[in-house]
């Protein structure tokens, strides 16, 4: 049986994302938190997994936090982000507003229908000062399409063996990963992990039916404009006025 994803994935996610380069993406984040106008305030960082980020960015900000679903990635985090909290998107626990809030790494391709996307939208609204800014990457279709032959792969850390298998389905637009772990006492695990991969300007529907507008969205680590032809684009998202609803 399928078990809880980012389960026992995070035990070996650290190994998978090891030739991920988080220096340039911390950079490229600091810059675009910059588009507050507010330096150095607070942040958010949605999905941040096992703190990778988190670790490089903790202290660019006067106060972070560090949350996702899965309290197994966070516990794999360093200890030196002192602030972790277990939430889902769709339920931010703050009573506190941020100046910046983030997410990495495809992570709201995680949101398999439109009207959670938006419910995702309210949430984060809801925790943003009003001259904040929400970013956050996705993956298009032609990521799905080039990379799939990269996502089929297998590895070995402290013991647990690790094997990935991805399938993209154009027609439901559905990216799935299988992972089949083999515990470093011999148990099989399964975790089977499921993206949407939106089309383009569904992003643009989806964010016109909450309080946010684009103010960017370029291709990721850049500031050309993204278009359905990229492969990941950056959204960068401000708050509407209250009643400037288009
Ligand atoms: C591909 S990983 C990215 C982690 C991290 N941002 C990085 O760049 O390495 C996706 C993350 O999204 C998290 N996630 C998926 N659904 C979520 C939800 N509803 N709320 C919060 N986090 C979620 C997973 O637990 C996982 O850590």
């Amino acid at each position: 049986m399928a078990s809880k994803t980012y389960s026992y994935l995070a035990d070996v996610y650290n190994d998978m994302m090891r030739f991920i380069d988080y220096r340039t993406w911390a950079k490229y984040i600091i810059v675009l938190s910059r588009l507050t106008g507010n330096k150095n305030k607070s942040a958010l960082e949605i999905a941040g997994g096992s703190g990778t980020l988190a670790k490089l960015l903790y202290n660019r900000f006067s106060f972070y936090v560090l949350s996702d679903l899965s309290s197994e990635m966070l516990a794999n985090s360093s200890p030196v982000v002192k602030n972790k909290i277990s939430c889902s998107f769709y339920n931010l626990p703050f009573k506190k507003k941020f100046n910046f809030v983030f997410s990495t790494f495809d992570s709201v391709n995680y949101i398999l229908t439109k009207k959670n996307f938006v419910l995702m939208l309210e949430e984060v609204a809801n925790i943003l000062e009003d001259d904040g800014v929400f970013t956050f990457d996705v993956s298009l279709e032609r990521n799905s399409l080039k990379h799939l032959k990269n996502l089929n792969r297998q590895g070995e850390v402290n013991g647990i063996k690790y094997f990935q298998k991805s399938i993209y389905n154009p027609k439901t637009r559905i990216h799935t990963n299988r992972f089949d772990i083999i515990l470093a006492d011999g148990e099989k695990v399964q975790e089977i992990h499921k993206q949407r991969v939106y089309l383009f300007n569904d992003y643009f529907q989806m964010i016109d039916k909450s309080d946010f507008y684009v103010y960017g969205c370029y291709k990721t680590f850049s500031f050309d404009d993204a278009d359905e032809s990229a492969e990941r684009a950056q959204f960068i998202l401000k708050k509407r006025k209250p009643n400037a609803h288009i």
